[in-house]
């Protein structure tokens, strides 16, 4: 068993471990891992009970006002996000218009910012107020990265319909069909998997920003430009490419991928390379988030197929390493069984954190305390300002 890492106390100063791994910064009543790293809850509630049964609006009215919606309360959160849906700036297309084909993360910190500079400068700690703009931006978010992505790649987008449902609308306007029932259903589940988990990196990032009194949509362009790393949220979009890139490498073979995934990770790991979508901060034993997607990605194109491959690399990973799956394994393959075009794939994580980063940001500013820790300077002391003739003679 690893060596816990441990706080130090010098002087004044508590010394936390590098990464603050175990390390409690502050209460939340939004979403929390246990400690043992096995259950997720949605206040109150765990992961797979809301993952499972609740739609969009109900998981976001839980997560950010604290309970499961009665029927006015549904009502008036649908519709708030379907009309701000369709109300994005007519001046935020023409802006994306102009930005180049890059990694689509970048159109949600830059559409983010452009919303903030609409409505940010007259910002206010009011209570109402902030939920209203937490609405707009979990309503516009997704519009911006579908439409970001389209123009950059076919000149065009998809307009939001705000007479739809707002997972089966976001769908529709990434993959530019219309989806099914179930495709639809798949889809709004990650969404809201994917809502909250306790002060991950890029909640974590959203409180920083809000700890200074900064307006949400500031924070939440810190929040995406910190879910965009690949030991974060872009794990999704890794994860699939690392099975497709064992598929190709099994046809040529001509071995069956739920065959072939073994060998590919044991050289993988020979190699010393991390396995996308394995392993996890807090979860050490099982990402329940895994359970709930598994379930959709049976019910979608070839889920049996995935599903043999999945069970497979997780056993070779359990055998070899003693690490678990997380959700970004199961959310990677179940985007692919949609059709969406993987870069899309951590911006949909962020379409469904949005909501979570929204509650922390509130439950922040609300109750605020500037998040400033002090370092170890370990660097030299003492030096003296030379002028460059004289720091650079040789
Ligand atoms: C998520 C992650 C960053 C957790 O990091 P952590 O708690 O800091 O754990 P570490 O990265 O220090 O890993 C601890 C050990 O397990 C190994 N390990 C962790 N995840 C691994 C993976 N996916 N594949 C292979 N080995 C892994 C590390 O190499 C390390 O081994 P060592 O002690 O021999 O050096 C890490 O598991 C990872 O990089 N996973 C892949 C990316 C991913 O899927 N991210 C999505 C998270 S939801």
């Amino acid at each position: 068993m690893a060596q816990q890492p441990e706080c130090k106390v010098e002087g004044n100063y508590i010394v936390v471990p590098k990464g603050l791994v175990n390390v409690i910064v502050d209460e939340t009543k939004v979403s929390g891992v246990d400690p043992k790293g096995e259950a997720t809850i949605y206040r109150g509630y765990t992961i797979e009970d809301i993952g499972e049964h609740a739609t969009f609006y109900e998981a976001a009215h839980l997560i950010l006002y604290g309970q499961l919606p009665c029927d006015d309360e549904l009502k008036e959160i649908k519709r708030k996000i379907d009309a701000y849906r369709g109300q994005v700036p007519e001046k935020l297309f023409d802006a994306l218009k102009l930005l180049p084909p890059t990694h689509p993360m970048y159109y949600g910190i830059f559409g983010a910012s452009f919303l903030g500079q609409y409505y940010a400068p007259e910002w206010k700690f009011d209570p109402d107020f902030l939920y209203d703009h937490a609405l707009r931006l979990i309503a516009q978010l997704p519009v911006i990265f579908a439409a970001g992505w389209h123009l950059a790649h076919n000149g065009t987008f998809y307009r939001p319909d705000p007479s739809k449902d707002h997972a089966w609308d976001v769908l529709r306007m990434i993959v530019g069909r219309e989806p099914s029932d179930i495709e639809a259903r798949a889809f709004e589940s990650t969404l809201v998997l994917y809502m909250d988990h306790g002060f991950n990196a890029s909640t974590f990032t959203v409180r920083v920003i809000g700890s200074t009194l900064s307006d949400l949509y500031s924070a939440v362009a810190g929040g995406i430009a910190a879910l965009k790393g690949p030991l974060h949220g872009g794990a999704n979009e890794k994860a699939m490419e690392m099975l497709l890139e064992a598929r190709r490498i099994a046809e040529e073979k001509g071995v069956p991928l739920e065959e072939y995934i073994e060998e590919y990770i044991k050289e993988k790991l020979a190699r010393k390379e991390k396995i996308m979508g394995f392993g996890h901060r807090i979860y050490k034993i099982h990402d329940p988030r895994t359970d709930v997607a598994a379930k959709y990605v049976a019910k979608l194109k070839d889920g049996e197929f995935w599903l043999k491959v999945l069970k497979k690399a997780e056993e070779v990973m359990w055998k070899e390493k003693k690490i678990p799956s997380n959700i970004d394994l199961y959310t990677g393959v179940l985007y692919y069984q949609l059709g969406i075009p993987i870069p899309m794939y951590t911006p949909i994580f962020a379409m469904g954190r949005v909501v979570g980063w929204s509650a922390h940001y509130i439950e922040q500013v609300l109750n605020n305390k500037l998040i400033r820790p002090t370092e170890k300077y370990t660097g030299p002391v003492g030096l003296k300002y030379q002028p460059i003739e004289v720091r650079c003679k040789r």
